[in-house]
């Protein structure tokens, strides 16, 4: 396999030698696997932008919508599978002394490629949570029986994800900000690094000394911020550069 063009022995060298690897993707790395990106025009559902309907004011003006719009999404995502990107990551997992991945897609692509230390930061569209306990359950219905679902208490359920407007788990942010502040290498993918907290990691992490490696298909606001950027598709470029650690 082909070491990625413009690829220096540099960076190579300095994976190879991290002690503490980060890798945090975004919806570019389920791409290829068939999940639309949220920025793309292909997000698009019903002539709606996916910012209007992931925040809570749009749930509680409107659950139906909002859950029919996730059972749309979850129908789509069901079949798919994980791509060669989602492969390289958990093989870089099984070769890093210490690995973290942290996600912001939803889809559960990553679990099912094989990755294992893991925060997803938005949650997952299977979990379900109840809007008056608070309770998180799996729900793997496709398509959802009800519409909008409904807790065994009464209450409405919601999708167990975060939505724009809302805060991080904080137990999760703080795993991730310990992981980004110790990490010698982050690997950035997929992500167009505009939502925040996540878009400011690799400049946490360059200002810490790590190495940061950005994958995407275009320049976003952090390939200035990074000693490397890889442009073109994450399930050809992240395999090569896991087979040129050798
Ligand atoms: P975006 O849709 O904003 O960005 C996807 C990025 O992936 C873009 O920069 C594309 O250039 C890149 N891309 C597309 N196909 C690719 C491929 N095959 N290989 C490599 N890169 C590719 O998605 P995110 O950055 O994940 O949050 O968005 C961040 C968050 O904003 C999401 O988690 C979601 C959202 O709206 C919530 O839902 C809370």
């Amino acid at each position: 396999m082909p070491t990625p063009t413009g690829l220096s022995d540099e960076i190579i060298d300095a994976l190879r030698k991290a002690r503490s690897v980060v890798v945090l993707t975004g919806a570019g790395v389920s791409a290829e696997s068939g999940v639309p990106t949220f920025r793309g025009q292909e997000g698009l559902w019903r002539n709606y932008n996916p910012q209007e309907l992931a925040t809570p004011e749009a749930f509680n003006k409107d659950p139906t919508l909002v859950w029919e719009w996730y059972d749309w999404r979850r129908g789509l995502i069901a079949p798919l599978e994980p791509n060669p990107a989602h492969l390289a990551i958990a093989e870089l997992e099984k070769r890093s002394p210490s690995f973290l991945l942290i996600t912001q897609n939803i889809d559960g692509l990553h679990k099912k490629g094989g990755s294992k230390q893991m925060l997803e930061l938005h949650g997952n569209i299977w979990n379900v949570r109840c809007v008056a306990e608070g309770n998180v359950t799996e729900n793997h219905d496709v398509p959802l029986q009800n519409i909008p679902p409904m807790c065994s208490c009464g209450a409405m359920l919601r999708p167990h994800i975060v939505w724009f407007g809302e805060s991080l788990d904080p137990h999760i942010l703080h795993q991730s900000l310990q992981a980004i502040e110790a990490c010698d290498f982050l690997i950035v993918a997929g992500t167009s690094a505009v939502v925040q907290p996540s878009a400011s990691f690799p400049i946490m992490a360059r200002e810490r000394g790590a190495t940061v490696l950005e994958v995407n298909m275009e320049p976003t606001p952090i390939s200035s911020v990074v000693n490397s950027s890889l442009f073109g598709k994450a399930g050809e470029l992240l395999p090569q550069l896991v087979a040129s650690l050798g």
